[in-house]
């Protein structure tokens, strides 16, 4: 009997696929090779390649030639695309503005004041209006207005603080940061120490109403120098009341009030799409966009330095000076009068309103 083959122990593999062969390593520059260049030198080549006005002396043959048609189509580009994006963003805007005015009602009952409409939106107001301001260009205005300030420097009706990252702190002897709604007062306050953090012990946060007597720092003798408000007289019921209240803490030898403001337009027709949402917008977002900036300022009777219009006239940029004898400017010998008597905490009225406008203690006359 012929013999079986032994059972072998181990089943040999049926042959696979070929192994491929070993893949090539990817050959990296060599230290002198050039890398491929960031898009900062590609700009900066872009820009040096620029169309320039010696172009046009060029002969026809040498500006039918492929590279100056190429640099030229790309020069070509950039307009389009900027006045593109511009075009989108403002069609954007124009379509929200229409469809909130075309579904405007009227609200009635509107209260006094809307404090409670800032407490409730401070959080996520910056968000709100960034695309707006953007538009509109007021960045540029508060940087514009916030350079401006100096020496002892009041804001009131800060909201959330967006002229703070403007503020140039070298010129200013201290900053008084004021609003009556204490979670708007509380995002200031962040955003001041973030980006001012070196800036703190002459910083002041006050949450009181503009409407109220403020008092200035001890050593502000005269009162503030510099006085802003920027976005206020929309969110207040007494725009007049609070001029003259601002008056009275500038400083009357040289103090300015600066102020920038949204309100009514040079047309028409837009003070007619302003008047019939006002009210909606007003119970929304808690400021009246329809107010008269130019006829509350002159019923102020502050006198107005200079006073500039943009955004149809809708952004108002105005600079005031103190009315003599309505600024708080308290005579020394008055002070001295008071420390020799020392019977009394508060100092008399000022001259400035006559009605409990900013006092100051006798012994501030001290620091
Ligand atoms: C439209 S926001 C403008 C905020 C900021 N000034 C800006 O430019 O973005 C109006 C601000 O005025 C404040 N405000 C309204 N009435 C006020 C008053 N009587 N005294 C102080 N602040 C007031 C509100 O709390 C709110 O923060």
């Amino acid at each position: 009997m012929a013999k079986l083959p032994k059972v072998p122990k181990r089943i040999p593999k049926p042959p696979g696929p070929p192994t491929p062969p070993p893949r090539a390593r990817p050959q990296y520059p060599g230290p002198r090779q050039v890398y491929p260049s960031t898009g900062r030198d590609a700009a900066k080549r872009v820009w040096e390649e620029r169309p320039r006005i010696a172009d046009s002396m060029l002969s026809e043959e040498a500006k039918r030639a492929p590279a100056h048609v190429n640099k030229v189509q790309r020069w070509r580009q950039i307009p389009i695309f900027l006045g593109g994006l511009t075009a989108f963003g403002l069609g954007m805007y124009g379509m929200q503005l229409y469809n909130s005015i075309i579904t405007a009602e009227e609200v009635e009952n509107l209260p006094e004041d809307f404090i409670d409409r800032f407490d409730k939106e401070a959080e996520g107001y910056d968000e709100k209006v960034n695309m707006a301001e953007t538009l509109l260009l007021l960045n540029k205005r508060r940087k514009d207005i916030t350079k401006r300030v100096r020496g002892h420097v009041l804001e009131v009706a800060v909201g959330t603080g967006r002229n703070i990252p403007y503020y140039p702190t070298k010129q200013c002897a201290t900053v008084t940061l004021l609003d009556y709604s204490a979670p708007m007062l509380a995002v200031a306050k962040r955003k001041w120490k973030d980006t001012h953090p070196e800036y703190f012990s002459r910083v002041f946060f006050k949450h009181q109403s503009a409407l109220q007597p403020i008092t200035p720092p001890f050593d502000a003798r005269d009162g503030y120098d510099t006085v802003v408000q920027t976005m206020g007289l929309c969110s207040t019921p007494d725009p007049i009341k609070l001029l003259h209240n601002l008056e009275a803490a500038t400083n009357e030898d040289g103090g300015r009030i600066l102020l920038l403001e949204h309100g009514r337009s040079h047309y028409q027709w837009m003070n007619d799409m302003l008047d019939k949402t006002a009210s909606g917008h007003a119970d929304a977002h808690g400021c009246f966009w329809n107010k008269d900036i130019g006829g509350i300022v002159e019923k102020s009777g502050l006198e107005v330095v200079d006073l500039k219009r943009y955004n149809f006239g809708t952004t108002w940029w105005i600079e005031l000076k103190p009315r003599q004898g309505k600024g708080y400017k308290r005579p020394v010998t008055m002070a001295i009068v008071d420390a020799v008597k020392g019977s009394e905490e508060q100092a008399p009225v000022s001259p400035a309103s006559g009605s409990g406008v900013p006092q100051r203690s006798w012994w501030s006359f001290w620091r």
